[in-house]
């Protein structure tokens, strides 16, 4: 028997949300908001019934009837491609708002228009499991399904670029040839501006003949191999004299920042220089100013910061992150206004921000967990010892929305400004933008500016 219902909503997982005759909430995989679906229960839990879409009575205006990739629906890589980009970054947005409200109970003066990128072929880094599977013809290699047990059966991948996609058959055909195709759980890519690495996580040694299968393939594909034989501190090259062949360039500061496949980079390289652009315009860096980058990475913002301010001090938890930083400053003659420390940034206080000394801007990007300790640490400093203007980049709303209800209700920031980046599209990842200023101002001076970009 099948249910007629009115879908409300979509969630993060691309699923439809609706409310059953008794008010019970039902989730119905491939429903899109406004549409008259009919539905069967699949899974009933106390608070939730799961449910599977039997036919679309009234489709929504936003549907895209064909989504371009063959393993939509399957694959768990992308779970919205059956609604129309513009509607997934308003349904975005929408929960970043919700997150602001319910999380932390604030509300941004202005919302920024979201940013867009490409739409397919964005993803410059993945990682792809592998499973030999005999009776699938040999090695898949590809993202995780969505019930998440099971490796997709795919020969094509559009969110990632065109080229790596191209490969993923032969790929798979290489790689079922190795002598045990059995022990390589997993294959990550990491593309720069001139080269694309695969790193082969093998949990055997590798043979001559598997090398020479690995070399044939670098040579047909234009790839570059790295060997992963344990841990991520285990992967090396197989051809030593590529080690630094990876590096990504941001033409609007000149600058080239080399990188290892294992190293944090942001996924969409196109996003990510409109990223660095809006950010600082939003900080408005003054020649005099002291800049933080807090959560700093290999210096991809810091850099940049590094081409306007005084004195940048970018701080991050990985050694190896900071290192990457500190050289990248050198090979740009930044050295002496760029400096980087490392140091776990969920552990910090007051004081030692205190010890700092005083900074005109700073920016956050923390990972998923957010940057509490940070903060709170700013809510608790006296009105002259702020930073006039924060910056935060967020990958999770609903920490963002946390930490500025700590900077806001606690320390008296005002939420200026925020909005959403679509940095992953077809995905549920939101990734977005807030700017936080110390006392009361007029309206962001650059916020016209900015909606019409
Ligand atoms: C979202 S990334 C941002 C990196 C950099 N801003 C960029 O754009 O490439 C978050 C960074 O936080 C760092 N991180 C994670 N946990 C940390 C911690 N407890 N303390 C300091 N840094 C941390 C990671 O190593 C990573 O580089």
């Amino acid at each position: 028997m099948s249910d007629l219902l009115e879908v409300e909503s979509l969630d993060l997982e691309g699923r439809g949300v609706a409310h059953q005759a008794d008010g019970k909430v039902v989730f119905i995989d491939g429903a899109l908001p406004g549409e008259l679906v009919r539905v069967q229960i699949t899974r009933q839990k106390p608070s939730y019934d799961r449910a599977k879409l039997v036919d679309i009575v009234r489709p929504s205006a936003q549907r895209v009837s064909t989504p371009p990739c063959p393993n939509f629906g399957v694959c768990g890589g992308c779970l919205m491609q059956h609604l129309e980009p513009t509607a997934q970054v308003a349904i975005k947005q929408r929960a970043l708002e919700d997150a602001f409200k319910h999380i932390g109970k604030v509300q941004p003066q202005q919302l920024l228009a979201a940013m867009h990128g490409p739409y397919f072929g964005y993803r410059f880094r993945a990682r792809f499991s592998a499973r030999f599977v005999q009776k699938k013809g040999g090695m898949l290699v590809g993202f995780r399904e969505k019930n998440g047990r099971y490796v997709v059966d795919m020969d094509q991948c559009l969110v990632i670029p065109k080229h790596v996609s191209d490969m993923l058959r032969p790929l798979r055909t290489a790689l079922s040839t190795l002598s045990r195709p059995d022990r390589i759980p997993q294959i990550e890519l990491a593309v720069g501006d001139a080269c694309t690495v695969l790193t082969l996580r093998h949990m055997e040694p590798l043979t001559d003949s598997d090398l020479n299968t690995l070399r044939e393939f670098a040579a047909q594909h234009n790839v570059i191999w790295w060997l992963q034989p344990k841990g991520p501190e285990t992967a090396h090259p197989l051809n030593p004299e590529d080690s630094d062949a990876l590096y990504y360039e941001l033409p609007d500061y000149d600058l080239k920042m080399p990188f290892k496949p294992a190293d944090f980079t942001q996924v969409n390289h196109q996003i990510n220089r409109e990223l660095i652009r809006r950010a600082l315009r939003l900080l408005e860096i003054q020649p005099n100013d002291r800049v933080a980058d807090l959560f700093c990475g290999l210096g991809n913002f810091s850099l940049p910061m590094g081409r306007f301010a005084k004195e940048v001090v970018g701080i991050e938890g990985s050694a190896t992150l900071t290192q990457r930083a500190t050289e990248a400053a050198a090979l740009h003659g930044l050295s002496d206004s760029a400096k980087f420390s490392t140091l776990n940034l969920f552990e910090v206080d007051v004081s030692w921000l205190r010890e700092l000394g005083h900074f005109d801007r700073v920016l956050i990007d923390p990972p998923r967990d957010g940057a509490f300790a940070v903060a709170k640490a700013y809510s608790e400093l006296s009105l002259a010892e702020r930073p006039q203007r924060i910056v935060y980049v967020s990958c999770n709303p609903a920490t963002l929305a946390r930490d500025a209800g700590i900077l806001v209700h606690n320390g008296g920031y005002e939420l200026k400004a925020a909005g959403v980046i679509n940095m992953f599209p077809h995905t549920g990842h939101i990734e977005s933008i807030a700017v936080f200023e110390a006392g009361q101002t007029g309206p962001l001076k650059m916020f016209e500016s900015l909606e019409n970009e």
